[in-house]
């Protein structure tokens, strides 16, 4: 493909993997405001960890004139002269659970500003079906004075990669795709296929590609809610959920989903997307919410059953000492966006308990930041009343963890990972 060149709005866990890959083949600029972000990918670090720092320093370039190779910049006039615009910045909710779009708007008045007649504007963020051609295409119109579908023209693919899979990575997941006209879409989806190795499937429509995501996240959310009602309803019965989905799962078509906290910046956050677009329409998601509610209540649920097998053991609550293992969203990743970690800390601490929280992956900084908690990096060498395994980091199976409990401590694991040995789990 001729005079390809690609500038990729926001160098996030989404965005760098992407513009590494593109930057393979053709020349590539890396567009972000996080000034801080441009100059760690400068100097060949990714903190995010999704690119390795030598696979980013094998494509990164000094400058942005080049055949292929990324160069990162904040420079509006470093991206005037792209051919194709991908926008992967985030779409996250308010405090009410409300779409907020204004860094998809940001990223549209950017490139509304340097967009010229026969460029592409594909969008990879997560959105409910609409957003691309009814909220983002109106800004490119009105910032660039050029019209839609005549001088410029848009797609929709989104990206389903997962933060930390680094079996999953972006070229060997198959990619949807879609155009603002058939011919369009055909356009991009070969400019994707050219890179994604796993292939790529052409949608009729942006709005197909734009709901066919949105749903995947969804459909996740719900069956992990499913499992968290049976967990709550286990152990009420004193049976382990864990069993019975192991049993369970020996017919062919049982789903294997786990109960746990559900967070970070996707499965907790989309489907809110396509609830706020339903009810625009006058629809009402009853089982979209449904699963989102309960989902929500799981890290107060795990305290209050750390708690109750406290006072089963006789140890008293306010003052006691409980260490909670991990305060990431997922396991093996540095993500503490919108982690569920913390509803179980905060809870906890309302008992009055001490609470001290170590994580190998999480950055001190950002947890004092987000949530104004402290993180430790070291082992703690002291006795704890309770240890609570929030999230499976591959460090905390090598720990031998009844060792670090006082005589009668309370050993809870979340995610089910340490089998046995454990004194209550989801
Ligand atoms: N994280 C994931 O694994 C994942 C997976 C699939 C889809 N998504 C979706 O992809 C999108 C991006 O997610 P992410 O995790 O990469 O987010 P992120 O927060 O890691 O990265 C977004 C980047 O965009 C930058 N940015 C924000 N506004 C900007 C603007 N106006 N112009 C230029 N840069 C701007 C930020 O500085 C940041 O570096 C979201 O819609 C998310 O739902 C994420």
């Amino acid at each position: 493909m001729k005079d390809i060149k690609i500038a990729i709005i926001g160098l996030g866990y989404v965005g760098l993997p992407l513009a590494r890959l593109f930057a393979t083949k053709y020349p590539v600029i890396g567009f972000d405001i996080n000034t801080g972000r441009i100059d760690e990918l400068r100097k060949g670090h990714d903190s995010t960890l999704e690119v390795e720092d030598d696979v980013l320093q094998a494509v990164l370039k000094d400058s942005a004139q080049m055949d292929t190779g990324l160069y990162c910049s904040n420079q509006l006039d470093d991206i005037a002269d792209c051919t194709y615009y991908i926008v992967t910045v985030p779409t996250p909710v308010d405090s009410t659970n409300r779409p907020i779009l204004t860094p998809l708007y940001k990223a549209s008045e950017t490139v509304g500003q340097v967009l010229k007649k026969g460029d592409t504007v594909v969008y990879e963020s997560t959105v409910y079906p609409g957003v691309t051609e009814d909220e983002c295409i109106p800004v490119l119109e009105k910032i660039s004075g050029l019209k839609f579908n005549v001088d410029f023209f848009a797609g929709y693919s989104p990206e389903r990669i997962n933060p930390g899979d680094k079996e999953h990575t972006v070229e060997k997941i198959l990619k949807v795709t879609s155009g603002s006209t058939p011919e369009v879409g055909k356009k991009v989806d070969a400019l994707y296929a050219s890179v994604i190795t796993a292939g790529t499937h052409l949608a009729p429509s942006i709005k197909v590609a734009e709901a066919a995501k949105v749903i995947e996240n969804s459909q996740r959310d719900i069956n992990i809610a499913f499992v968290n009602e049976l967990a709550k309803i286990f152990n009420l019965m004193g049976i382990d959920t864990h069993q019975v989905l192991e049993a369970a799962g020996t017919k062919w078509n049982f789903l294997p989903f786990k109960p746990g906290l559900v967070g970070g910046h996707c499965i907790g956050v989309d489907p809110y997307y396509l609830a706020q677009k339903a009810q625009e329409f006058g629809y009402h998601p009853e089982i979209i919410l449904a699963g989102r509610r309960m989902n929500d209540t799981m890290g107060k649920y795990v305290s209050s059953e750390v708690i109750k097998l406290m006072v089963q053991r006789d140890i008293k609550i306010k003052g006691s000492n409980i260490l909670v293992l991990g305060i990431t969203f997922k396991e093996n990743c540095p993500d503490v966006r919108n982690t569920k970690a913390v509803d179980v800390i905060n809870n906890l601490k309302t008992y009055g308990t001490n609470v001290t929280i170590y994580d190998p992956w999480a950055s001190s900084k950002e947890v004092e930041h987000e949530y104004t908690m402290k993180v430790i990096k070291d082992v703690p060498t002291e006795k704890f009343d309770a240890i609570v395994l929030t999230v499976a980091h591959k460090e905390f199976l090598e720990m031998e963890l009844k060792n670090m409990l006082k005589p009668d401590g309370i050993l809870y694991d979340v995610k089910g990972i340490l089998k046995n040995d454990v004194d209550g789990r989801l």
